[in-house]
């Protein structure tokens, strides 16, 4: 049993967390803990005790204990006494906007159901998870508000979410709606989130929580490159080997809102959801409203644990089973080897010599329809560019295939350039505010996808660019965010259901598509990690972590990406260099090593490689095809952070399940001369266990390998030849006696 309820107590349990609340004496729930797992008892009276302090409104007065705001609350509201920041907001028919949501019943089954409209979390068999519903209902709107909790032991997940339904007579608004509230009974945490850049995503920031509201969020109706809904709550002694630390995260690709707040009695009130800046949205009577659903994973062994629970839980809960576990192609992408500059010719050669370097797969990019040869056209035309391709695409990706690869293709399904047939013909399908400027972002429009034609209209394009060419993978990119948001066809009312509803479309586009073709993989880009988000990765199990693909930039990067993502998530490419967006000069060598711990990929025209990098690329190649399954899934740790200290040096480890087999990657960016000596320790292996590692004559103990770690070649630290951007990989590999 996972969940165990008695009379109106209810503790969730995994394998090593629980999770209690309780119906208070107002008929609301209350919230008594979440943390390392404890007995399950009839009663926490010491949890549940009230403190009564002065001057604080109380239920009754005869009940002058009873201060929600001294309570910890699983679902609050605003406006009966606790001031914090609510679950919720509820407009009533009269404007009043107080609720009050009493416990009527509850249900619970085994497994988890997907969600109609939204990407979800799954337990299809129904032998994983345990499914807690909780029924609550407000006497005074007729406003029926059910919490969802699923629990997943085996990973130490609890995934939460929220379902309203009008069963009165009169409309209401929801203002707010949150999908998960968590109230600690402390502050003593760390912040850390993963914030930055177009070309800079994801970089690890760790500030102590303080007095008042603090915040993640987006209002660009995209995840962003900017932030993650990824997000962690750590004690302050917390480090990636030990400690307790909580992860969030929100199954979700638009505007959302991680917000903590620190109350005047230090304790924490966490909320995940949908920003509700530019959120509303109208329930009439017998409408339904479900929020997306928020993630919650606790560690009391470190951030790598954290992660690791994660990535597991997302391969057999999240991600699409008929990719969770499939070995992802090696590719060769053409974007930073001809930008739009190219034709089918150019790209044969490409082919052909990737092919013989070991690659597996081609992938078109921008420029490949319509006419154009910039960034300033076609969006939308979906039909081939026939003077790069006189002989149809079909033609070009026979050929591919004919070299035993496969073909993949970029695609901006959401975009349409104002030079477009698309547009010639439907200008009024782009998101633009009547009688205002519609602001260009790289020369391009948003389509309005909560449009039901918008969509169809989609499905058919990219359906017939599928069938056409037989491609076995899409490149899902999205260039820019929504401006001047309107929805044409809704009315007043309703304007502030847009954001949300563009999301559902696209949603609705990406089920379409993936139901009608299963063996397409897709990856999602945006810009390079513009989407990056649980809500893509349930369609796209891939995706572009980032524009930036310098070798140097990419270790912040890929290691920031790491605390809340799977290596076989992020699509990593060996690129040119100079690079294009650092001007940074690597070796190749180290290009690879750091490409290694990702989807591996080329993004450089191969025609023009020296013999030398011809030799490098096939041996990577084929070593990363050797060590793939381990590479894209193994146990992944972090080891060296490039976010400590002056971040010279980074490393990272994956170790196979069966703790045989492990491969660290060690970066350092400054050659520092006459520098200090340095040592690797591993992570995950076993310490009664003996390896080798790179094949050495000695053989070590895992524990020593672990403890005292493994001193780097000297030649790395000494020898000037070497330069800066040095790395070096090692195989650890168990020694049969
Ligand atoms: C942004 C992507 O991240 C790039 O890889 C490339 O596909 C361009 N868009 C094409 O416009």
């Amino acid at each position: 049993m996972t969940i165990q309820i008695d009379d109106t107590l209810f503790h969730l349990q995994t394998d090593h967390v629980s999770y209690v609340f309780h119906v208070m004496a107002n008929g609301e729930l209350g919230q008594l803990y979440y943390g390392p797992k404890i007995h399950a008892k009839t009663a926490y009276a010491n949890l549940a005790a009230e403190d009564e302090r002065g001057s604080m409104p109380a239920l009754a007065v005869d009940q002058p204990a009873f201060q929600l705001e001294m309570l910890k609350q699983e679902f609050a509201g605003l406006g009966t006494g606790d001031y914090r920041y609510p679950a919720y907001q509820i407009e009533n028919a009269d404007g009043s906007r107080i609720s009050e949501f009493r416990y009527d019943h509850y249900d619970l089954v085994d497994g988890k159901t997907r969600l109609a409209q939204l990407p979800s979390t799954f337990d299809d068999d129904a032998d994983d998870a345990q499914t807690l519903t909780i029924f609550l209902k407000d006497a005074g709107n007729g406003v029926a508000a059910t919490l969802h909790y699923t629990v997943f032991p085996h990973q130490d997940v609890i995934v939460k979410s929220v379902t309203y339904t009008n069963q009165g007579s009169q409309a209401v608004t929801l203002n707010d709606a949150y999908s998960s509230e968590l109230d600690l009974p402390d502050a003593k945490y760390d912040l850390i989130q993963f914030s930055g850049a177009w070309t800079r995503e994801r970089h690890l920031i760790r500030t102590p929580l303080r007095a008042g509201i603090q915040s993640v969020s987006s209002l660009r109706h995209a995840s962003s490159h900017q932030q993650n809904p990824f997000f962690m709550l750590a004690r302050p002694d917390t480090t990636d080997d030990a400690g307790e630390v909580i992860g969030f995260n929100l199954i979700y690709s638009g505007n959302f809102m991680d917000q903590v707040e620190v109350d005047h009695y230090e304790t924490s009130r966490v909320l995940t959801g949908i920003n509700p800046t530019e959120f509303a949205w109208q329930l009439d009577p017998g409408e339904t409203f479900q929020t997306p659903e928020a993630i919650l994973s606790f560690s009391a062994n470190g951030m790598n644990q954290l992660s690791q629970q994660l990535s597991a839980f997302y391969q057999r809960h999240l991600v699409n089973p008929a990719f969770a576990h499939q070995p992802r192609p090696v590719l060769i992408n053409n974007w930073e080897a001809t930008y739009f500059d190219f034709d089918e010719d150019k790209l044969r050669t490409i082919v052909d010599q990737a092919q013989q370097l070991g690659i597996e797969m081609f992938v078109l990019d921008d420029g490949w329809f319509g006419h154009r040869n910039n960034d300033r056209s076609s969006l939308g035309d979906w039909v081939v560019n026939k003077a790069k391709f006189p002989n149809g695409l079909a033609h070009f990706v026979d050929q591919v295939h004919a070299k035993q690869m496969k073909f993949g293709l970029w695609l901006e399904p959401e975009m349409i350039s104002e030079d477009s047939q698309l547009y010639a013909q439907h200008p009024d399908w782009l998101i633009a505010a009547p009688g205002r400027l519609k602001t260009p972002s790289r020369n391009q429009h948003v389509l309005d996808m909560s449009r039901q034609d918008v969509v169809d209209y989609l499905v058919k394009m990219v359906s017939d660019v599928i069938q056409t060419t037989k491609l076995d993978y899409i490149k899902w990119d999205m260039n820019r965010n929504i401006t001047d948001l309107y929805g044409a066809q809704l009315p007043k009312s309703r304007q502030l259901e847009m954001g949300h509803r563009y999301i559902l479309g696209v949603y609705q586009l990406y089920e379409r598509l993936t139901k009608a073709f299963p063996n397409v993989l897709f990856e999602s880009c945006a810009g390079g990690g513009g989407h990056y988000d649980l809500g893509m990765m349930y369609y796209a199990p891939q995706a572009w972590v980032s524009d930036d693909t310098d070798a140097v930039e990419r270790l912040k990067i890929q290691f920031g990406t790491s605390y809340g993502y799977s290596q076989s998530m992020m699509g990593a490419h060996v690129s040119a260099v100079p690079n294009d967006q650092t001007g940074r000069q690597t070796p190749f060598k180290t290009r690879g090593d750091v490409a290694f711990f990702g989807d591996l990929g080329y993004e450089l025209d191969v025609t023009k490689l020296t013999e030398a990098d011809k030799r490098q690329i096939t041996a990577q190649v084929a070593r990363y095809k050797h060590y793939r399954p381990l590479l894209q899934f193994g146990t992944f740790y972090r080891i060296d952070s490039p976010f400590e200290g002056d971040g010279n040096v980074t490393s990272w480890a994956v170790v196979s399940a069966d703790q045989q087999t492990a491969i660290a990657g060690w970066y350092q960016v400054l050659h520092h001369p006459n520098g200090p000596y340095q040592r690797l320790k591993f992570r995950g292996l076993l310490p009664e266990q003996q390896y080798v590692v790179n094949q050495s004559s000695e053989h070590f103990y895992g524990d020593e390998l672990m403890r005292a770690g493994i001193i780097l070649h000297p030649d790395m630290m000494t020898d000037v030849s070497n330069g800066d951007y040095q790395s070096q990989l090692f195989v650890v590999t168990a020694v049969q006696e």
